[in-house]
This record gives structure tokens, C-alpha cells and sequence, in this order.
């Protein structure tokens, strides 16, 4: 199939690399010269694991085209696929100006053939009734074309096992020609297939994502009674996700979520529920979890520590990804430097990242070890495979106090205590 991606994000860029490497034709427009022109050259931009050899297998096969261009790929592509971001405004309510310009964009582009435009962004329920408004506003008269919802679930990090392996398709349109049409695309895809209204797909994406906000806060709040009592949270959820109904998986305690999906879904199904004049209650106390779960870790830092140097380890939102968009590293940072601490930072990847909006306010190393050196305590804020089986003793000896705040729960805080560290971790 010809197919056409609008957005080189993660849900764009890596969708395009897994449909073109199951022999379509794939496009993908953008609007930044400089950045298409790296992703011609096989850049992904974006780290993401397996990303960059994917791409450049499928650059080299001629399966994946970049252009800033439309007329040519909407044009000749039976289905386009509108994967760019919804980014949350000041109120909590999704800012959806790039997915309208881009169906404009697309309606003045269509070919005479039948197209499926698919909404890939997580979106508001009604929006892609808005967008099927905007199409038929714009399209040439001949133009034949039905709107499609067509959300997506793959993790930053293990984005593409996640896009090939999904659990589930989720299709939603009134189209019987687009949802046969996207059935096909997905064919080699092994998830179970669902296929319903666009209100439907549309509420699944949001669905999911404040379930797994719900499932960490709920987490995050049984740490707290944990610490009030001596409980051990990690033995009490493992205890209590052996009951089939509850499972453990999303339920580890920690900093809180963030990222890019998980904070911009709960603010935007908080201002769609308003809209509605739903009461939002739950969803606002899962919110107030996550910014506690933050707070709680600070005050720990701010109560325990033992002088104003500190070394910090991990800066994305998690393992596996140079993203800091809602990290909780944005949070710790910004208060330690209010409360006048000297921070070096190490982490693998997102340090560049970090470095755009702290600067020289902090120092960058390129190592663990170098960063823990001469530091008065070490917090951990996400949880890198590199970190878990370290030198504690080399660890030990650099630093110049044995402490240690845990923001991921990686160490065993039995050896912790044995190797001689005062070991704060979370909800133990
Ligand atoms: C999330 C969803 O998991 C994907 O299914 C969805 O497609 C994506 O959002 C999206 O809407 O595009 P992602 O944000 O990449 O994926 O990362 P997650 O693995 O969900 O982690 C989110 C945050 O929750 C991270 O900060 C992580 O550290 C935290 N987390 C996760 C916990 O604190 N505890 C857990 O048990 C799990």
C-alpha cells in the first residue's frame, strides 16, 4: 500500500519505519527543512532504541520517503495518517491547532481515488468529527475520502516490539471501506483487532492512558502509608498483585509519571470531562498523587541531605529514551537549585536535553562515577539498566558521605545497609 504519515514523532517516525519495513510505500511530511533533510540522511532525531537501524534500512530499500511537500504523498496514498502532537495548553486542554492546519493541509491535497485519513494523535472525543468537517470544507469536489481514528499505544523506549507487537488494533469509523482498508494495513500486526465508532477510539486512547496514570498514583499513595508504618510497599503490592484481578504490572512506586503522554491525557480528560460537566474528582486526586509522589522525594532529599552537592543520576522520564518532557528530573532540579545545591548530573542519553533548559546552572559528566565524585549524596531519578548492578563499593569510596536517595526503588536496601549507606528509597 502507498501510505502517508504527517508528523515524525515517536508515534509518526516509528509507524512509518514498521508499515515501510512490511513493504509499503511510506512518506512522511514535515515542516522543518533542516530536520527532514537529517531524516533523508538517516538521523532519527529522536532516540529510541533500534530506531536508527530501521530507518536506515528502509531509507536504503527506498520504502521511506521524507518531504516537506504534500501533493505528491497525500495524493497518491490510500490511507494518510495524521500523527502529530496534541501538546496540553495552560488549562489542561489538548492544543489540537497542528492537527487542524494539517487536515486543511491534506483536504487541498487529495486525490480523485479513496483515501482514509486516519487521526494517529491522541485526540478529544468529537475531534475527528471536526476534522471530517474541515476535509469537507477544503476537499476538491471529486475527492472521495472517510475519516478514521486510529489510536496508538506504543511506550517510548520499546517503541517498536510495541508497535509490531501490540495488544490491540483499535479502528474506529463509520467507513466500511476505511476500517477494510486499515484492516489490511494491520493485517501483520498480531494484536486482537477492534473495530468501532470514532467516539469509541477516540475515549480507548484516553481510557488507557489514565488507567496506567490511576494504576502508578494508586501505587505511589500505598508508598505513603508505607512510610508512615514501616510497611514494605514493594512487598505489599507484590502480595497483592498476585490476586489475578489486580496484577502488578504499571503499579511500582516511585517519582511519579511523566513523560509526554501520561500528564497532557489526565489534564485533557480533566478539561473534556468540564466540558461535559462530568465531575473530575478522580481524576484530579490521580494528578495530585503524582505531584505528591515528587514532593515527597524532595522533602527527603531536603531533610536527609548532608551538604550542597549533589550527584543525580537519570534524567528522562524513564529508562530508554533521551525524552525529559514532564520528567520528574525538571521538578527535583529546579527546587534543589531554589534551595542552592551544586548538581552534576549524569545520564545516558538526555543530558543534552536537560542541558536546553538548566544550562550552565548545572554541571554535566559522562560518567556515573565521575558524577558521584566528591558529592555529599547521590539521587537516583530513573531507573537506567547501567545504574542496577554499579560498583557500590567504587560508589561508596567516591562519594563523601554514604547516602543515597532512590527515586526507583533499584537496590536491595538489606545490602544497601550492609555496604554501609544510608539508603532513602521509596515506600521501604
Ligand atoms: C504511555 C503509555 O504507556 C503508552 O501505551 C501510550 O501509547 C503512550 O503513553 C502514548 O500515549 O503515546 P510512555 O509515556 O512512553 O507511554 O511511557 P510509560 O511506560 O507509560 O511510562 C510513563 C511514566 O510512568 C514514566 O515516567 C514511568 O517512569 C512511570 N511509571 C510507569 C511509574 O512510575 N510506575 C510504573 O509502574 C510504570
Amino acid at each position: 500500500m502507498t501510505i502517508t504519515f504527517i508528523g515524525h514523532g515517536y508515534v509518526g517516525l516509528v509507524s512509518a519505519c514498521v508499515f515501510a519495513d512490511f513493504g509499503n510505500e511510506v512518506y512522511v511530511i514535515g515542516r522543518n527543512k533542516e530536520k527532514i533533510n537529517r531524516l533523508k540522511k538517516g538521523d532519527p532525531i529522536i532516540y529510541e532504541p533500534g530506531l536508527k537501524e530501521l530507518l536506515e534500512k528502509n531509507l536504503k530499500a527506498k520504502r521511506i520517503n521524507f518531504t516537506l511537500d504534500y501533493k505528491k504523498p497525500i495524493s497518491s496514498s490510500e490511507i494518510v495518517f495524521i500523527t502529530v502532537g496534541t501538546p496540553p495548553k495552560e488549562n489542561g486542554e489538548a492544543d489540537l491547532s497542528s492537527v487542524f492546519e494539517v487536515a486543511r493541509n491534506i483536504a487541498k491535497n487529495l486525490g480523485y481515488h479513496f483515501t482514509v485519513v486516519s487521526c494517529k494523535s491522541t485526540v478529544p472525543v468529537g475531534t475527528n468529527k471536526k476534522v471530517q468537517k474541515i476535509l469537507e470544507k477544503h476537499v476538491p469536489k471529486k475527492a472521495q475520502f472517510a475519516i478514521a481514528s486510529c489510536p496508538e499505544f506504543l511506550r517510548e523506549g520499546s517503541a517498536i516490539s510495541d508497535t509490531i507487537n501490540a495488544d490491540r488494533v483499535v479502528i474506529g469509523s463509520e467507513s466500511k471501506k476505511a476500517i477494510k482498508l486499515l484492516l489490511k494495513l494491520h493485517e501483520p500486526i498480531a494484536g486482537k483487532k477492534i473495530v468501532t465508532d470514532l467516539a469509541s477510539a477516540e475515549l480507548i486512547k484516553y481510557t488507557s492512558n489514565a488507567m496506567l496514570a490511576t494504576k502508578i498514583s494508586f501505587a505511589n499513595l500505598i508508598s505513603f502509608y508505607c512510610e508512615k508504618t514501616g510497611a514494605d510497599v514493594e512487598t505489599v503490592l507484590d502480595a497483592v498483585g498476585l490476586d489475578k484481578r489486580i496484577g502488578r504490572v504499571f503499579m511500582y512506586p516511585g517519582l511519579g509519571y511523566g513523560g509526554s503522554c501520561l500528564p497532557k491525557d489526565v489534564m485533557a480528560l480533566i478539561d473534556t470531562g468540564k466540558k461535559l460537566n462530568i465531575d473530575t474528582l478522580f481524576l484530579e486526586a490521580v494528578e495530585k498523587v503524582n505531584q505528591q509522589a515528587k514532593e515527597n522525594f524532595l522533602k527527603k532529599i531536603l531533610k536527609h541531605q548532608q551538604g550542597k552537592k549533589i550527584a543525580i543520576w537519570g534524567l528522562s522520564f524513564k529508562p530508554n529514551t533521551d525524552d525529559v518532557r514532564f520528567a520528574p528530573s525538571l521538578f527535583i532540579i529546579d527546587n534543589l537549585l531554589k534551595n542552592e545545591f551544586e548538581i552534576t548530573v549524569y545520564d545516558p542519553e538526555a543530558e543534552k536535553n536537560i542541558k536546553k533548559i538548566f544550562g550552565n546552572k548545572i554541571s554535566y559528566v559522562d560518567t556515573p562515577y565521575q558524577a558521584v565524585k566528591n558529592a555529599d549524596q547521590l539521587a537516583i531519578l530513573t531507573e537506567w539498566n547501567e545504574f542496577k548492578q554499579i560498583n557500590l563499593k567504587k560508589i561508596k569510596n567516591l562519594l563523601k558521605n554514604p547516602i543515597i536517595f532512590d527515586g526507583r526503588n533499584i537496590y536491595d536496601p538489606i545490602l544497601l545497609k550492609k555496604l554501609g549507606f544510608k539508603y532513602f528509597s521509596i515506600g521501604r
